[in-house]
């Protein structure tokens, strides 16, 4: 079994993000290879970057809080699942300090992304966040997820509507994902440097 972790990259309270997030959990427990843990930013509190330097430069970052228990979490990670909003053309900034926060538990794992917004269903969010993710020596996989017009696809329950769902084919997405992320494994302990 690999471990992917889907992590929510919107925090704000009138967020769209929870529904998408909803739809991809539910999604991901069907696939009977893999264990799925969901983490919501909004859940933790990860202060603004203010380490001494890169992470990647240091042995001991001297993590506290918040940053400790999403460490854990992260590191206990094979996979992800990045569920995220386009603002402003680019991935949404609490996403990227997240991401800042980290190095080492991000390396050498594979990650794959559900984007929504408007027209572009958030395609030039992910194409951006993939260049930032080959920084930290990740690996994002050819197949992801976008959802265009978001809030014409909810539902008057508050769902993603059936046919939106549907259109995903979500499943190969996460089928491709468990792939890489069994495949990195067990190359990925013999560390690169
Ligand atoms: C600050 C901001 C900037 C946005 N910029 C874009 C954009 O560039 N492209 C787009 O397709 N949608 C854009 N949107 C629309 C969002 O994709 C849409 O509101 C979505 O619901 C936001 O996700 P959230 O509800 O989970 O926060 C923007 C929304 C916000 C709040």
């Amino acid at each position: 079994m690999t471990n992917i972790k889907i992590i929510l990259g919107s925090t704000r309270d009138n967020r769209v993000g929870d529904k998408v997030f909803n739809f991809v959990m539910e999604e991901a427990s069907k696939n009977p290879n893999i264990n799925v843990e969901g983490i919501d930013l909004k859940n933790y509190n990860i202060p603004f970057f203010n380490l001494e330097m890169n992470p990647a430069y240091m042995d001991n970052p001297g993590y506290s809080g918040d940053q400790v228990k999403l460490l854990k979490k992260i590191d206990e990670a094979d996979g992800f699942i990045f569920v995220m909003p386009e603002y402003n053309h680019s991935y949404p900034g609490v996403l990227k300090n997240m991401i800042d926060t980290f190095y080492n538990e991000w390396r050498l794992k594979p990650v794959t992304f559900v984007s929504y917004g408007g027209i572009s269903g958030g395609t030039r969010a992910v194409e951006q966040l993939r260049l930032v993710l080959i920084e930290l020596q990740m690996v994002p996989i050819r197949s992801s997820v976008h959802i265009p017009f978001i809030s014409a696809q909810i539902n008057d329950n508050g769902f993603l509507k059936k046919e939106t769902k549907e259109a995903t084919h979500i499943d190969k997405t996460i089928e491709e994902l468990e792939w890489w992320a069994k495949t990195l494994k067990e190359p990925r302990t013999n560390k690169l440097k």
